[in-house]
């Protein structure tokens, strides 16, 4: 039987997006480039070589796009400040036209009443910043960025995001080679985490000071693995992946320090000399953990895993694939009792006050039909079963406060380019035209009625 769920008053219905994925105008109003700019350029590491260059041209149609936000009654749009835009040279001079932008559109979303939330890293750091994330003087030039745009938006924008998805922007980027700027080096890899929770960490006092009354969080996309088997040996593989995709994280910003048995797995698999990894100096766990408001959780998947029993060693995982009625486009099986699951144990675990889900959506490539609708139904039952499951969280005693649907606009999907479309708004990309898919409607009647069917 379907019962009807309401959410709390003054649940924030979201969407969000992030600025390489839709802006394009990557050369206007002395934008400088990021490392993705450079990654996307670079052959064969993006499918069907795209780029971001045009994607969803949103510095030219954001005023349609909030338009379509406003008719949808979205209530808050996370987006992503393009640092590049606003900092060409990664710090010191700073460009008019660049912060004006988002001044524009944080005006016209207050306008459409609909509240910003900023993130403030979504993964373009600009080439000028030479070291990346690997030369701990970025940590520095993102204080200085933060204490920018914060003094610029402060007064209007409430909520902010840190970084998103650090370990993206550390294991994709710096170890699996996948994301820009495409390293293969583990040691790196845990270089660059540290160096994005102290940026985190440096950047949270400084948006306290130039926002009163801002709510500050950090966006984690949290790695569900389950053993493929009780063995020893794959609950252990679990217990490694977990360590590397969650703990690794969220025990330093709850102020636990890098996990010890990761420390040893890192020892024995050579990605780190020591226990006491050079990277860490003396006050940074105190930096990290300063106290914030919210945690954001972008969530997905879950992966079932198996240890490779020819490479024995615990970071060494075989993923098993779920079965192919069960997956989105992007492989990624769909499985909502997982949001459930990682809501529920990170607030028992770590406690963080409040919870945003920050992302969570499906690739699916449904196309308008000859009257430009969008027949979306697979992501019209994959979301209705996964704000089900924040639902029975919040029922369980969670405390979740906003759900962001990743994403409003089909858009430039990183390694994947314009292949795979998680948008609630079909974009074509020759025309730019938009065209909401029922997915849009949906959620405009959920939004409307402040809950949704259980089942
Ligand atoms: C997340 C990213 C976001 C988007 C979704 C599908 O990892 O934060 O930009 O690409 O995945």
């Amino acid at each position: 039987m379907s019962t009807f769920m309401s959410f709390p008053r003054n649940f924030l219905w979201g969407v969000a997006t992030s600025a390489y994925q839709i802006e394009g105008a990557v050369n206007i109003d002395g934008r400088s480039p990021s490392i993705w700019d450079v990654f996307s350029h670079t052959a064969s590491k993006i499918v069907h070589g795209d780029t971001g260059d045009i994607a969803c041209d949103h510095y030219h149609r954001w005023k349609e796009d909030i338009q379509l936000m406003k008719n949808l009654g979205i209530k808050s749009y996370r987006f992503s400040l393009a640092w590049p835009r606003i900092l060409p040279e990664g710090r010191g001079k700073v460009n008019q036209p660049g912060l004006d932008f988002y001044n524009r559109l944080i005006d016209a979303l207050l306008e459409a009443d609909i509240l910003p939330m900023v993130t403030l890293f979504h993964w373009d750091l600009p080439i000028s910043l030479a070291g990346g994330w690997l030369d701990r003087s970025v940590v520095d030039a993102f204080r200085e960025y933060t204490s920018i745009v914060t003094k610029a938006y402060g007064d209007r924008v409430k909520l902010w995001n840190t970084i998103n998805e650090p370990v993206c922007a550390s294991k994709l980027s710096y170890r699996l080679g996948i994301h820009a700027p495409g390293m293969r080096n583990p040691y790196q890899s845990l270089v660059a985490a540290h160096h994005l929770l102290l940026a985190h960490g440096v950047a949270v006092p400084e948006i306290r000071a130039n926002c009163v009354d801002a709510k500050v969080g950090i966006a984690l996309n949290l790695g569900l693995y389950y053993p493929s088997t009780h063995s020893r040996m794959d609950v252990d593989a679990v217990r490694h992946m977990d360590g590397e995709d969650n703990r690794w994280f969220l025990d330093p910003l709850y102020g636990r320090q890098y996990p010890s048995d990761m420390l040893t797995d890192y020892v024995k698999m050579g990605f780190l000399q020591s226990f006491e990894p050079d990277f860490v100096k003396p006050g940074d766990y105190a930096t990290i953990s300063v106290p914030t408001d919210f945690l954001g959780i972008n969530y997905y998947s879950r992966n079932i895993i198996k240890a490779d029993p020819i490479n024995n060693s615990p970071g060494e995982i075989i993923t098993v694939p779920a079965l192919e009625e069960n997956r989105t486009e992007m492989g990624w099986e769909i499985f909502p009792f997982g949001l459930y699951e990682i809501l529920s144990r990170v607030q028992w675990e770590y406690k963080p006050g409040e919870i945003m889900v920050t992302e969570n959506g499906a690739s699916y490539s449904t196309k308008p039909d000859d009257t430009g609708k969008v027949h979306d139904e697979k992501r019209i039952q994959y979301l209705q079963k996964h704000i089900a499951a924040i639902g029975k969280a919040i029922q369980a005693g969670v405390p979740i406060s906003g759900y962001y649907l990743w994403s409003l606009l089909d858009n430039f999907e990183w390694a994947q380019g314009y292949s795979q479309r998680f948008g609630i708004v079909y974009v074509d990309f020759s025309s730019q035209k938009r065209y909401p898919k029922d997915s849009a409607f949906w959620y405009r009647q959920v939004i409307e009625q402040n809950g949704l069917n259980s089942d």
